[in-house]
């Protein structure tokens, strides 16, 4: 099939009713939020989104890495409705409803290592993440944390605090919450300590005690924050071991391992949970993003032994909402049985396309990441700097030929597609890919 099966464009891109929403947009909707382009959705179904405009895109973004099962589902959207036609809200935290504690039992279930284990809801990433960071302090009766450079856990005071991936999430916000310590990532491909992963002995866990022994006392640190694959600080996968050798480190001092699967969890890595492919079982987990394929939902899981706060210790209305529990239920059935699959199986694919094209376009400096959670790395030369114009360019110029890219990090651009992609779509998003950084170094040669 060719582009033309999935991508209509009718208009300039962006189109004029798009652009007289913009407007309002801008008169009305907080200056904070960051749009690279100008797309107001309509409406969409599948990997295809259709703007108010009538133009159809076809989407490697999944809003977000949120539409794990594709837009609107039919089989989410039926169990969407049927809990609908029972039960809207009934707030968790005050009642019991069933759908609550069938999601629960099978979160413990699918969450990596042994199934005793105990079930937080919130409503989106930085509510679990926060929920996580708090149990850990009740847990531990520590105060102290560790995260690292390059992480991103949300926007709420403590998710934030966690982050270190921009300044100007922080700027103007000060004074943090107290306790927080950041070390920097296993960032292969730009080491802060000049190493290469075959013989480095894996020198940024090293760099971890360091820290402890010279500004964390171990024994006032509760916990160590991390993503698995960092998201938006670039999509920065650590090397093999890593996380073992961090987890054996927590295990000897006391100290909590919470794992933030916000983005890379749910399949999207070609595992449930992408600290599965590194065999380490996180006292803390933070879920959100593609456990609900779109309805919010914030999951924060613990061991049972971990999960020992008191009544009222922490909770939220809205948490656990039974529409999102069943769509959330409905989303883990459908990964089970063949997305998880299918997002190796396309993410194999588009990987060693990528790395076929890299041979022609030394701009493209590093390919990482899993399954459908691919990251490029933007360079301009021998040297690595970073392509920034360059990598926002690409997005840009995709967009106008109906691709939907995010970009990530200070210089790279992310692929995190619905999992339901077919090789057909992932070849005509290698095609506009590569037309599309055609044009971009063409621009960068005039
Ligand atoms: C890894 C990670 N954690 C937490 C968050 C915050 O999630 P939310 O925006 O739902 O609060 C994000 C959002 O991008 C994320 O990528």
């Amino acid at each position: 099939m060719a582009k033309n099966d999935y991508i209509d464009l009718k208009t300039d891109i962006p189109g004029p009713v798009g652009m007289e929403w913009y407007a309002r947009d801008r008169d009305s909707i907080s200056p904070s939020y960051v749009r690279p382009y100008v797309l107001v959705a309509d409406h969409a179904e599948g990997m295809q989104v259709t703007d108010v405009d009538g133009n159809t895109y076809l989407d490697f973004t999944a809003g977000v890495a949120v539409n794990s099962t594709g837009h609107r589902h039919p089989e989410v959207i039926k169990a969407i409705k049927d809990q609908a036609d029972r039960l809207v809200h009934m707030s968790g935290t005050d009642f019991f409803y069933p759908i609550q504690i069938e999601l629960a039992e099978k979160i413990k279930q699918i969450a990596p290592g042994p199934t005793e284990k105990m079930v937080w809801y919130g409503n989106s990433g930085a509510e679990a993440v926060e929920a996580g960071l708090k149990l850990a302090r009740w847990h531990t009766k520590r105060s102290l944390a560790i995260a690292f450079f390059g992480g991103f856990h949300g926007r709420t005071y403590g998710a934030v605090t966690l982050s270190g991936s921009k300044a100007k999430h922080r700027e103007g916000f000060s004074p943090m919450l107290q306790g927080v310590v950041h070390v920097p990532y296993a960032y292969c491909y730009r080491c802060p300590y000049n190493m290469t992963p075959d013989t480095c002995g894996l020198r940024c866990v090293d760099a971890i005690e360091e820290v402890m022994e010279r500004i964390a006392p171990a024994s006032d640190t509760a916990v160590i924050v991390a993503e698995p694959i960092q998201g938006e600080g670039g999509y920065v996968m650590p090397p093999e071991g890593y996380f073992q050798k961090v987890q054996k480190l927590c295990q000897q001092r006391g100290i909590l391992l919470m794992i933030d699967e916000v983005q890379s969890g749910m399949g999207r890595t070609g595992k449930m949970f992408a600290i599965e492919h590194w065999d380490t079982e996180p006292d803390i987990m933070a879920i959100a993003k593609g456990v609900a394929s779109g309805l919010p939902l914030g999951i924060m899981v613990a061991k049972k032994n971990v999960m020992d706060w008191k009544q009222g210790a922490h909770g939220s209305t809205f948490g656990g909402n039974p529409l999102s529990c069943a769509a959330a239920l409905k989303t883990i059935d459908l990964l089970q049985n063949g997305l998880m699959e299918n997002a190796t199986k396309q993410g194999n694919y588009i990987t060693k396309h990528l790395c076929e094209m890299q041979k022609k376009h030394p701009i493209m400096g590093d390919i990482r990441g899993k399954g459908l959670m691919i990251g490029v790395e933007f360079i301009k030369d021998s040297k690595k700097s970073k392509a920034k114009e360059e990598s926002n360019a690409l997005v840009i110029e995709a967009f106008r030929r109906g691709l939907l890219l995010l970009p990530c990090g200070e210089n790279s651009v992310r692929l995190s597609p619905s999992l339901i992609v077919t090789r057909d779509q992932c070849d005509v998003m290698l095609e506009i890919w590569e037309e599309s950084l055609d044009a971009v170094e063409k621009q960068m040669k005039s």
